[in-house]
């Protein structure tokens, strides 16, 4: 059974801890976080990008997480849409099961160029009353992701703000904030706080000029008590699979993510509930890949790689579930949903 977002995020803001929600785009990557979940009794929210959705398939990803909700029965899942661009992205998801979508309209539909409050409001509206009526959750966001001193969005492949942005665009103002979620409904609100996506987040350890997690208590002292906020690019880029890929191959530049003892405090004082990693996960996973190719170049057999990258994936998974404290609220999670949700 897959459940929308909102009752498993109102479990962790009611006992103070935060969940990581973790991208997915295949078989490997999904056992992981089940895997992962299962061993750490913790909640698993999946989270599909379009560039997922695009690799494997709506046909292959709706399959997987419905068996994987099979076969992980004890695990409360909920299965996101990561970054939806615009309204019919939202709705195609819905319409394949998703149980929870995020429209992030603090972009216009190129997934590049900022738009105004106005119509992050008009399409987030819009997809809460789409979603809202098939029973799933929904996440806007307000602010854009990117570095608050160089002003420099972040631009990934598929998302990402281009050129140089203001100070004012790169910190979610509370007051906006509390607009927000007021005009929209939503049930969960990414925030921009100067994390951005990635594997080059910030230049050096992030100190507060960088990285603004004071600011979360501003922004949670003005949205409604019950609302979920949401942190993206919370990658930590951990120093030890940066250098394992350099090591067998790899050209990473140097860089420094989100420390995991940053992410605990933004829990702790902005009562953030949800936090997005992906790029560890692909760090852990590239690093024993090229590992086993270069320490064993008459393998051929992708079994023989995929498998310790899986186990390097989960290892990523359960720090993370520990970390966040999410590990060990099965329980929990499981009373506080009781019997309802989505089937296949
Ligand atoms: O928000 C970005 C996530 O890391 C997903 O990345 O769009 O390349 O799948 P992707
Ligand atoms: P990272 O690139 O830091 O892992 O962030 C992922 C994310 O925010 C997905 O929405
Ligand atoms: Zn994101």
């Amino acid at each position: 059974m897959l459940h929308p977002l909102t009752p498993v995020l109102d479990v962790a803001l009611g006992n103070q801890f935060g969940i990581p929600a973790l991208n997915g785009n295949n078989l490997e990557q999904v056992t992981a976080i089940m895997e992962a979940a299962r061993k750490t009794d913790s909640p698993a929210i999946i989270q599909l990008s379009r560039g997922a959705r695009k690799y494997a398939g709506d046909w292959a990803l709706r399959a997987l997480m419905f068996a994987a909700a099979d076969q992980y029965p004890e695990v409360p899942l909920v299965v996101h849409l990561d970054h939806g661009n615009e309204p019919e992205v939202c709705r195609s998801a819905v319409a394949n099961g998703f149980t929870s979508v995020m429209m992030d309209g603090s972009l216009l539909p190129d997934g590049k160029t900022p738009s105004d409050f106005w119509y992050n409001v008009a399409v987030t509206r819009h997809v809460v009353e789409i979603a809202h009526a098939k029973g799933v959750s929904v996440e806007g966001e307000i602010g854009c992701l990117g570095h608050l001193i160089t002003g420099t969005g972040e631009k990934e492949e598929e998302q990402g703000a281009e050129g140089k942005l203001t100070r004012r665009q790169l910190l979610t103002d509370p007051d906006e904030a509390a607009e927000f979620v007021k005009l929209t409904g939503v049930d969960a609100l990414a925030v921009a706080i100067g994390t951005s996506h990635g594997a080059y987040k910030f230049t050096e350890p992030p100190d507060a000029d960088v990285l603004a997690i004071e600011h979360l208590a501003k922004i949670r002292a003005k949205v409604p008590p019950t609302m979920h906020l949401v942190m993206h690019g919370s990658s930590s880029l951990p120093q030890e699979l940066r250098d394992v890929i350099n090591q067998f191959g790899g050209k990473l530049k140097p860089a420094w993510g989100v420390p995991l003892e940053a992410i605990q405090r933004a829990i702790r004082i902005g009562g953030v509930t949800k936090i997005n990693v992906d790029t560890d996960n692909r760090l852990a996973i590239t690093a024993a890949i090229r590992r086993f190719l270069v320490e064993q170049p008459d393998k051929f057999d992708l079994r023989d790689y995929w498998r310790p990258a899986r186990a390097a994936m989960q290892e990523v998974c359960e720090k993370r579930m520990v970390a966040f404290g999410s590990a060990g609220q099965g329980p929990k999670v499981r009373e506080k949903l009781g019997g309802y949700g989505q089937k296949s």
